[in-house]
């Protein structure tokens, strides 16, 4: 069958950070190194993606976000191959390392770049599924959600007999809150959030190491994006799989990430564990995020959102390409590109002059880390910071 809606491949993991990233004792399962993607060629080429760095960890989830453009969906879909023309994938290298076999014996590790079709396919769905925006144009229309679910383990279990695979397609239907007798139905008889749930059904059915989740609940109510997304949460603390998990809206990947890595004009800028990146932001452009939508729970603060709109890629500023919008930025922005490096004493990253060589950066951005023990004094300051969060 072809996958529905795009494909997938996966690994249970964790989606945990990026490049020389601090060791933190994660166990990758998906690692992305110096990726780099363009549109087009020559002078017009578009840089969507510029030497991206971001491991997974197994059984983890990693948040990705950025605002419309900023070149999640580039990155996810070229580091599992699946980009489309005009997308051509001018470096880096995507290794995928399998679960280790059941004598214990550690599997080979496989760099995706350099895969074959043939080896692509067997990873595909059955070792990393991804899951879309938009289940409609994912699912056939022509075809009911059984006969969709039969194909699939059709072709990727084929020791399993009619009986079995109906069986285990009402078993996954199960297990996203619908009943198996939506297995006669087809797409457009359902809502969309079931359509959602179906997809992700059917991403769960080979029982993948990652899931690559891009705006999987965007299009939905905000009732059922939330009742989606803590079903999901509760699917990988029982299923073990890992989760890049790709929003425009930091504030969902808050509650249900464990990491977040922050990404604009095609570059990582910033990269934390969840609750560190929420609480003390350190780079300008994830706090003008984080004061763009308002939080789930917690005190109502103003939205003061980030001024101009994102740089068009075949035309970046130079330096730092936030800069135009940056309201903190240095001379030294506006000429040299900040690196995505580790900050002393964290198990953070941040690409920022503000936090290099001496810069003095701004108490909004020098708020207490909640993952690093402060001193009894700055514990009191951690609490006032909260509150102005
Ligand atoms: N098919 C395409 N042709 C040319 N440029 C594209 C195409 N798709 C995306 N881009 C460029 O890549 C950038 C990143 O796109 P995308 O990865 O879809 O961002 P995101 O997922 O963060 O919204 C866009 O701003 C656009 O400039
Ligand atoms: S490097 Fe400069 S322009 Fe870029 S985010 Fe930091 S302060 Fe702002
Ligand atoms: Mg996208």
């Amino acid at each position: 069958m072809s996958l529905p809606g795009a494909s997938a491949m996966t690994s249970p993991g964790s989606l945990a950070a990026s490049g020389p990233a601090p060791d933190r004792g994660v166990d990758p399962v998906l690692e992305i190194r110096g990726l780099c993607v363009d549109y087009g060629f020559g002078d017009d080429a578009a840089h969507a993606v510029a030497d991206c760095d971001l491991t997974l960890g197994r059984g983890r989830v990693l948040g990705l976000a950025g605002e419309s453009g900023s070149g999640k969906s580039t990155l996810a879909m070229a580091a599992i191959r699946l980009l489309r023309s005009p997308g051509v994938i001018t470096g880096g290298e995507v290794l995928f390392h399998p679960r280790p076999a059941s004598d214990g014996e550690p599997a080979t590790t496989l760099d995706l770049l350099a895969a074959g079709e043939e080896e692509l396919r067997a990873i595909r769905w059955s070792e990393i599924a991804i899951v879309l925006q938009s289940a409609l144009n994912a699912l056939n229309p022509v075809s009911t959600i059984g006969a969709q679910f039969d194909e699939l383990l059709a072709t990727h279990r084929p020791e399993l007999g009619r009986a079995s695979r109906r069986d285990r397609a009402g078993d996954l239907l199960e297990l996203v809150g619908m009943t198996p007798d939506r297995l006669r139905s087809y797409p457009h008889e359902m809502s969309g959030g079931m359509r959602q749930r179906a997809m992700i059904a059917m991403a769960l059915a080979l029982d993948p190491q990652v899931m690559i989740l891009d705006e999987p609940t965007t299009a939905l109510d905000v009732v059922t994006q939330r009742e989606i997304l803590e079903e999901l949460m509760g699917l990988r603390d029982r299923l073990g799989f890992a989760a890049l998990f790709i929003t425009h809206d930091l504030s969902l990947l808050v509650e249900f990430a464990d990491d977040i890595a922050v990404m604009y004009a095609g570059r990582l800028m910033e990269r934390a564990p969840a609750a560190s990146l929420f609480r003390s932001p350190r780079l300008p452009y994830t706090y003008g995020l984080l004061h763009c939508f308002p939080p789930m729970h917690g005190e109502r603060h103003r939205m003061d959102g980030i001024p101009g709109s994102p740089p068009d890629l075949r035309d970046l500023p130079p330096g730092c390409a936030f800069h135009p919008r940056c309201q903190w930025a240095i001379p030294r922005c506006r000429q040299d590109v900040p690196k995505l490096e580790p900050l002393t004493g964290s198990h953070r990253e941040v690409a920022c002059w503000l936090h290099r060589d001496n810069a003095t950066a701004p108490p909004e951005l020098m708020r207490p880390d909640p993952a690093v023990a402060q001193p009894r004094t700055a514990a009191v300051s951690d609490t006032s910071a909260e509150r102005a969060v």
